[in-house]
């Protein structure tokens, strides 16, 4: 029986990741949940599995829960709370559902005591891989992605690597790859957050209309492969059936198909190297789907995707940079501050005038407080562009 934590318990991936464990209760058990201020939520689920660690984000959301609970469980609170449950030594594996740069807290500190981190936060492994893999070195823990992308091509790598040419990562579109540039202006968040083929938090679907989710995995893939950026790249595939390519050296193509579930990647990490059956995926039908389509990416109407690979070249904390500055603006956007065609504008713009302090990060402290500093100044960026 595993020790399973999930950090974001309260979220898309985990919720996914918690159906997974309901269906294999004979082999995890959840020992951690998390969450930021769901506190009802988190609630539900901690009394179905008398949850044993929780942890939400302040003292005071701390107390509320506790006065819920039905029995008797640790309720942690912020980022202590966070490290130490990532720590504990019921955790076996932890799953990293949080949205945002905190994910970084619990990936490192599963990493540096030796679990297994099921990651699906991208903004970690984006403004702060480095610290994961010295994480990594030094616990000898194991680093197993989510992303289903990155779940693919795991996948279709194992043993291969040194066979591999080129990563081709599939993007959706999103839901407005087929409207005319012209017509951008008129985007509202209600429209950006309906993304055709997945269901997910808002700040990632809105990343996926603007492709900048898909620069963001390019980022990855570049980390947890090792590869360069000119062999990591990017193929339209409105069907989402195809969630990553690898192509080899003789020219070969290794497909990995199933319709879109995230249960499929976290059941894929929780159980690694077994291959699970019973996740309640659907069964792909071919002759249902008849052809696969696959497009260029239009670099014009969705410009995130090249700020992606600059940041690459240009490497240090550039991709943190880019990752803090479009939490900000998909904020913006969400509260109708900036428009949709402005995403773009105000991140380019970020990369040309913030000039940091310092340009090498030490230790995880320093990261989450250059990110709070990139936050604060394209905040400013966009109230003195608006005043
Ligand atoms: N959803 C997907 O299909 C998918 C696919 C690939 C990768 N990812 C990545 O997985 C991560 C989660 O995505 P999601 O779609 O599941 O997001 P989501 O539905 O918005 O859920 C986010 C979770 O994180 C918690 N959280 C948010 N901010 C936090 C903070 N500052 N401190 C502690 N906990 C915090 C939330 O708690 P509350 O509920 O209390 O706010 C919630 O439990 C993101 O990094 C995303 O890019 C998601």
């Amino acid at each position: 029986m595993k020790g399973i934590g999930i950090f974001g318990a309260t979220g898309s991936i985990g919720k996914s990741a918690l159906d997974i464990l309901k269906r294999h209760k004979s082999r995890f058990r959840p020992v951690v949940l998390t969450c930021k201020k769901n506190i009802s939520e988190l609630l539900k689920f901690a009394e179905e599995f008398k949850v044993p660690y929780l942890v939400v984000e302040t003292e005071e959301h701390a107390r509320r829960l506790k006065d819920q609970l039905s029995y008797s469980a640790r309720v942690l609170w912020g980022d202590e709370g966070l490290k130490e449950c990532a720590m504990l030594e019921e955790v076996d594996t932890l799953v990293v559902g949080i949205s945002g740069i905190k994910g970084i807290i619990p990936a490192y500190y599963g990493l540096k005591t030796g679990k297994r981190v099921a990651i699906a936060n991208k903004e970690s492994i984006i403004a702060g891989g480095k610290f994961l893999k010295l994480a990594q070195e030094e616990g000898k823990g194991f680093l197993i992605p989510v992303d289903s992308e990155h779940s693919s091509i795991f996948q279709l790598l194992e043993g291969r690597q040194h066979e591999v040419l080129e990563i081709i990562l599939t993007a959706s579109g999103g839901p407005f790859y087929k409207l005319p540039l012209e017509k951008f202006d008129e985007i509202t968040p209600e429209q950006a957050i309906a993304h055709p083929n997945w269901k997910m938090g808002a700040k990632i679907s809105v990343d996926s209309a603007t492709l900048m989710n898909k620069g963001f995995e390019v980022i990855e893939a570049c980390f947890l492969f090792n590869m360069p950026p000119e062999k990591v790249k990017v193929v339209i595939h409105p069907q989402s059936l195809v969630h990553g390519i690898v192509k080899m050296k003789d020219g070969s193509y290794f497909f990995h198909m199933s319709y879109p579930d995230m249960r499929l990647p976290i059941a894929y990490a929780l159980f690694y190297p077994e291959r699970p059956s019973d996740i309640g995926v659907k069964e792909v039908d071919l002759v249902e789907i008849g052809k696969l389509i696959f497009e260029a990416p239009d670099l014009k109407k969705f410009p995130c995707l090249k700020l992606a690979y600059e940041v690459i070249k240009k490497g240090g904390i550039y991709p943190l940079i880019l990752e803090a500055g479009d939490e900000v603006v998909v904020d913006a956007f969400l509260s109708r501050k900036i428009s949709f065609k402005e995403i773009p504008e105000y991140l380019q713009k970020l990369i040309e005038n913030f000039k940091p302090v310092k340009c090498e990060l030490e230790s995880i402290e320093e990261l989450l407080s250059l990110h709070k500093e990139v936050v604060n100044f394209t905040w400013n960026l966009i109230e003195r562009s608006r005043n």
